[in-house]
């Protein structure tokens, strides 16, 4: 239970124009925190396991446990030297409480809570896909609700209508795999290792769009994604061709994929914004920073006179600072600190 004193202290921070945020993530394969002040980000550090994964070709639940809890404390530290603060300064825990890999969340809930309780601070629990989403407001301080959307990451692909942080409505959304679990599949394919985005966005640098793929869901008026059958073709035709004895082309297999998965996620989220008759789009998730879909979006909006919004590579992989960001903006909008009783889910709650 939390004193009176945290209480009261958690009811001034909504009258407060900006405050000490320390903000944690650990849903994943990256442990990390962040200080904020308001939507000011003074330090973002993430430390990150991909290293130790790679060698099993994906994350391996138990063992990103494991080193989260052996990396936090010194994650944490490091976030507040780099801001230049600390403990004492901080006015708001924001920690990432789902969805995720629960023994991966429960490392940076446990730690965020010990914290607050030990600080007698407010704490705030933040939904990891409202942290991407939120990404937006650290590099954009204009950037106004309503705005739609392109949400890709490993785990979710969704075009979202955002009127606030605690209204948000899913316009459509993946069938089968996300945008990133096909971009690490195909890399797979080609040995390439994980995690595949980076990889294939560098082989098809070299690369031309010579294999012909099948588009999804080409003619329907829906927002659903579907990566699954495009994947598949990409196995087949790699599988076909090694069949043959024949060498495959990884950079035209890379580059073919790559046009295939960015249009379909350009066409959605403009179809989205047409539909809901909103000209402002946001990207987010660990696919937006895929530099062929950053120029597709680019000049599709021009043509169609949208503003959009790309947050800067770094902020759209995961991160502490948009978890921090959220947590600021979910509380100017009149939203309750979370209770100490708060609990990591592997869930979404959007
Ligand atoms: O948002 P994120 O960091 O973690 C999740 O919440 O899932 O997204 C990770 C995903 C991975 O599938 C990774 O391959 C993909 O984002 N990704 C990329 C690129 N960078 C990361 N996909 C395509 N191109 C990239 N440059
Ligand atoms: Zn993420």
């Amino acid at each position: 239970m939390y004193s009176d004193a945290a209480k009261e202290k958690a009811e001034k921070l909504r009258y407060k124009e900006s405050y000490y945020i320390l903000s944690i993530e650990s849903s994943c394969d990256e442990t990390a925190a962040a200080v904020l002040y308001g939507k000011n980000v003074l330090s973002n550090i993430i430390l990150s396991q991909i290293e130790i994964h790679r060698r099993f070709g994906g994350v391996v639940p138990e063992i990103a446990s494991r080193n989260h809890l052996a990396a936090i404390d010194g994650v944490v530290a490091e976030a507040l030297t780099v801001a230049g603060k600390t403990l004492s300064d901080i006015e708001l825990i924001a920690v990432t409480a789902g969805p995720g890999l629960l023994g991966a969340l429960l490392v940076g809930v446990s730690y965020a809570k010990s914290l607050a309780f030990s600080l007698n601070i407010p704490i705030f629990a933040v939904d990891h896909i409202k942290g991407h989403i939120c990404a937006n407001f650290i590099e954009y301080p204009s950037l106004k609700f309503p705005f739609i959307c392109l949400l890709a990451s490993g785990g979710h692909t969704a075009v979202v209508r955002v009127n606030s942080y605690s209204d948000m409505k899913t316009l459509g959304s993946t069938v089968d795999d996300a945008a990133g679990e096909a971009f690490d599949k195909v890399a797979r394919v080609l040995s390439l290792p994980y995690p595949g985005g980076p990889e294939i966005e560098k082989a098809a640098k070299n690369g031309k769009a010579v294999i012909p793929l099948p588009r999804a869901f080409k003619n329907e008026k829906h927002l659903n994604f579907s990566y699954s059958g495009l994947k598949t073709a990409v196995i087949n035709y790699v599988r076909n061709a090694e069949s043959r004895g024949e060498t495959v082309n990884a950079a035209d297999v890379a580059r073919s994929f790559q046009d295939e998965a960015v249009k379909m996620l350009a066409d959605r989220v403009f179809a989205g914004a047409e539909n809901e008759e909103i000209n402002t789009v946001v990207l987010a998730g660990g696919v937006g920073a895929n530099s062929a879909l950053r120029a597709l979006l680019t000049e599709e909006a021009e043509k169609r006179g949208i503003s959009l919004y790309l947050p800067s590579k770094r902020l759209c992989t995961d991160n502490a600072a948009m978890i921090g960001a959220a947590a600021y903006i979910a509380i100017v909008e009149g939203l309750p600190v979370s209770s100490l009783e708060l609990d990591a889910s592997p869930h979404r709650s959007v």
